[in-house]
């Protein structure tokens, strides 16, 4: 049995959904049902005998004791967090509370349980924290990517509470012994991505004909990484990922924010005939505060150790991320019109 936490969110759900495909092994999901997330992204996995749901906040000790003494996991992982960097740097506490404050807590029970566990159990534990490119700061144009030995030098809220959270997850290995892992990844893309981040954003802008806003000037660079790419490595850091290491995790494209907004367009007017350029909607709109200007992360490490590499071109991934939503417009209007909230209200406040 593992235990997922944040797994009614983009990364986790298709986490989940990977799992449950590949191995044969008992899954539960934690997760508070923050706005980002969905019941909607299990659908079709909410009766698997498999796996089981779980409400509840990685911050809430009891919450998370009761359940990791009832599942007695092999292994956690720890997905939820807060993620949009534009609400962190509205409001950053929300950030400092589940990504810092939940991660410790996280710890503090995975490493209770943990002791009671025998010593081949104990060797066998992993802790993995799901954690983020954008801890390492920005990079300039010409700079080497990001290796896993890069210094921290987190910029916006969200990274912040990411990197403290990575320290926590260091400091219970060194100290205590806890055998943990961390992997960075770089920015994920593929279905039931909640449709505040760039890509999914600017596909339901366009199937509305909305304005696509671009932040300053469109050349800040961002790596893509398909979500599927990321779950199959994630197997791989689970399976045989190293106690104590760290392991980066991105995808060999990288394109500046208003390229990859003009292929997204590029795409969508092929794919729903349309007359008009939907690039005609492109607006440039004020800069985010400290918005970092690239992002990369070098994978030679999980490349060299684990075997991993991520398959197939990058077109080809976005086109099939666009059929999802286009196929999936009944999930994007539901998250749009909050219908997708419906499940908490029938299961809580009922
Ligand atoms: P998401 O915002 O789509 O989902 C987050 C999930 O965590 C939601 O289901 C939410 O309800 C849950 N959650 C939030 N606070 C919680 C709490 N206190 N207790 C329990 N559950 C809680 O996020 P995502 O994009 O799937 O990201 C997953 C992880 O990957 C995060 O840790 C994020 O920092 C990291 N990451 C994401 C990306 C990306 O491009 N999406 C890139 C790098 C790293
Ligand atoms: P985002 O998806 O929020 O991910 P992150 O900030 O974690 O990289 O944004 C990706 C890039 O797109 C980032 O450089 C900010 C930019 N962006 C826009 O230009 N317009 C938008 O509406 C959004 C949401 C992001």
């Amino acid at each position: 049995m593992i235990i997922v936490t944040g797994g009614a969110g983009f990364i986790g759900a298709n986490f989940i959904r990977e799992w449950l495909k590949y191995e044969n092994e008992a899954i539960t999901t934690l997760d508070k049902l923050t706005y980002a997330g969905n019941m909607e992204n299990l659908a079709d996995v909410i009766d698997n005998p498999h796996h089981a749901f779980i409400h509840g906040d990685i911050a809430d000790k009891k919450i998370v004791t009761k359940l990791i003494e009832r599942c007695r996991p092999r292994a956690i992982i720890n997905f939820a967090a807060e993620t949009h960097v534009d609400r962190s740097i509205v409001e950053p506490t929300p950030f400092l509370k589940t990504n810092v404050e939940g991660t410790c807590t996280l710890l503090d029970a995975a490493l209770a349980y943990w002791r009671q566990l025998s010593p081949s159990e104990q060797t066998n534990f992993r802790f993995i924290q799901i954690s983020t490119d954008e801890v390492f700061g920005s990079l300039g144009k010409n700079d080497p990517s990001a290796t896993e030995e890069n210094p921290y030098l987190p910029n916006s809220p969200y990274a912040a509470s990411k990197a403290a959270a990575d320290h926590y997850v260091r400091a219970y290995h060194h100290t205590y012994g806890l055998p943990t892992i961390i992997t960075h990844c770089t920015n994920n893309f593929g279905p039931y991505q909640f449709p505040e981040k760039l890509i999914p954003l600017m596909i339901l802008n366009t199937l509305q004909d909305k304005p696509l806003p671009i932040y300053g000037d469109g050349q800040n660079i961002r790596n893509w990484l398909y979500v599927d790419d990321h779950c199959e490595a994630l197997r791989l850091v689970l399976a045989r990922g190293v106690a104590s290491q760290v392991y980066n995790i991105a995808g060999e494209d990288s394109l500046t924010n208003i390229d990859l907004v003009k292929l997204l367009c590029a795409i969508l007017d092929k794919k729903l005939a349309r007359k008009t350029p939907s690039y005609n909607n492109i607006r440039f709109i004020e800069d985010r505060p400290g918005h970092d200007r690239r992002y990369s992360l070098d994978i030679t490490k999980i490349k060299n150790e684990l075997g991993w590499t991520p398959k197939g071109s990058f077109k080809e991934k976005l086109e099939k991320t666009i059929e999802w939503y286009l196929e999936n417009e009944r999930w994007l209007t539901h998250v749009q019109t909050g219908e997708y909230r419906q499940w908490i209200e029938k299961h809580y406040h009922s």
